[in-house]
């Protein structure tokens, strides 16, 4: 594939993103996509609640969607904002990237942020693999999130039982020698519609703003993301269940609690489970009510329209980003 710059595309890197929402108090969020409907919803929903917006592609969703129809449709995305008026600022960004050749590949191809996800390795690999990206994407002005500490749930390709919290006594040190621009953390959340085991009576314990706190101290004014951070919407847990779906003992972060988190020091708020609950709520019900339906136009229309209803209410109530753009 040609190199291309994402600037070409008319993306834009974080930098200046993130400066923003930390001064202004809200967070900006990664939204997972793998196919058109789902960018075409986000899109659509970021520019009716006018918020700058985080694309988001796991290495899973781009083999999906391949890397060079993942190219055009950005840039589709890009140009159906401008089109329709909106100059919000678009980022696509490579989600739990693993090794240096899929972020090079990403960065290579147009992303204009990349992920280094080295949570699973030895502090000192972390960050020298981290650093290896930073110097090859700093060279292009491209963006790196790094993480440290371990979110329990499936992340791609990296599966970790347990959670492991983010050791605030590291991050300074990690940030330094690794030059990241922002950092993800594990403060409680983790992937997922099943987030917390609780038992009957029981309500979802607080994230650990504790050790949100300490790092933000630790590191004044940088950014810091938040993985896992769907809420497992019940309603649409609901509607899947009703229509043949089986989803028992879902829970998700609660939205106040993500509110308080996007006020602080964390500026990237990344959903992807909520959206593909919406999906398959949609398609289910659609596809159940009217068995004779076959065309994709419905079922994925539905599911697309109810999709921008999400991204406008999470930009307005969750991250307080809508109208920052
Ligand atoms: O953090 C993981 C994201 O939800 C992406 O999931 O690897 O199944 O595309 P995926
Ligand atoms: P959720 O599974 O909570 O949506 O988290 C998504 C995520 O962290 C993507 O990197
Ligand atoms: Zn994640």
């Amino acid at each position: 594939m040609k190199k291309v710059s994402y600037k070409e595309l008319g993306l834009s890197n974080t930098k200046e993103m993130f400066k923003k929402a930390y001064s202004g108090g809200y967070a900006i969020p990664g939204y997972n996509f793998n196919n058109l409907e789902q960018l075409q919803a986000i899109i659509r929903g970021s520019v009716e609640s006018k918020a700058p917006v985080i694309l988001q592609v796991s290495s899973g969703a781009r083999k999906y969607a391949d890397p060079t129809m993942l190219r055009y449709m950005a840039l589709g995305s890009v140009e159906y904002a401008r089109e329709h008026g909106s100059n919000i600022p678009i980022v696509l960004h490579l989600d739990h990237g693993d090794t240096f050749e899929l972020c090079k590949s990403c960065i290579d191809s147009g992303f204009s942020s990349v992920m280094i996800d080295g949570s699973h390795l030895p502090f000192e690999e972390n960050i020298k693999l981290s650093r290896k990206v930073v110097e090859y994407a700093h060279d292009n002005d491209v963006s790196v999130e790094g993480e440290l500490g371990v979110l329990a749930g499936i992340e791609d390709d990296v599966k970790s039982e347990h959670s492991h919290y983010t050791d605030p006594a590291q991050v300074q040190e990690f940030v330094d020698k690794s030059g990241v621009d922002s950092l993800a953390i594990s403060i409680g959340t983790s992937h997922g519609a099943y987030k917390f085991k609780l038992k009957p009576g029981e309500s979802v314990p607080p994230l650990r703003f504790d050790i949100l706190e300490d790092v933000s101290k630790r590191l004044p004014g940088f950014p810091i993301v938040l993985h896992g951070a769907s809420s497992v919407v019940q309603s649409y847990v609901d509607i899947i269940n009703k229509f043949g779906g089986k989803l028992e003992g879902t829970a998700g972060v609660p939205e106040d609690q993500l509110r308080k988190a996007a006020k602080s020091a964390v500026c990237k708020i990344n959903i992807d489970s909520d959206g593909r609950l919406v999906f398959t709520a949609m398609v289910r019900k659609v596809l159940a009510e009217d068995p004779k339906n076959f065309d994709p136009r419905k079922y994925l229309g539905e599911a697309r329209e109810e999709l921008v209803k999400l991204i406008v209410a999470k930009d307005t109530n969750v991250l307080g980003c809508a109208g920052k753009a």
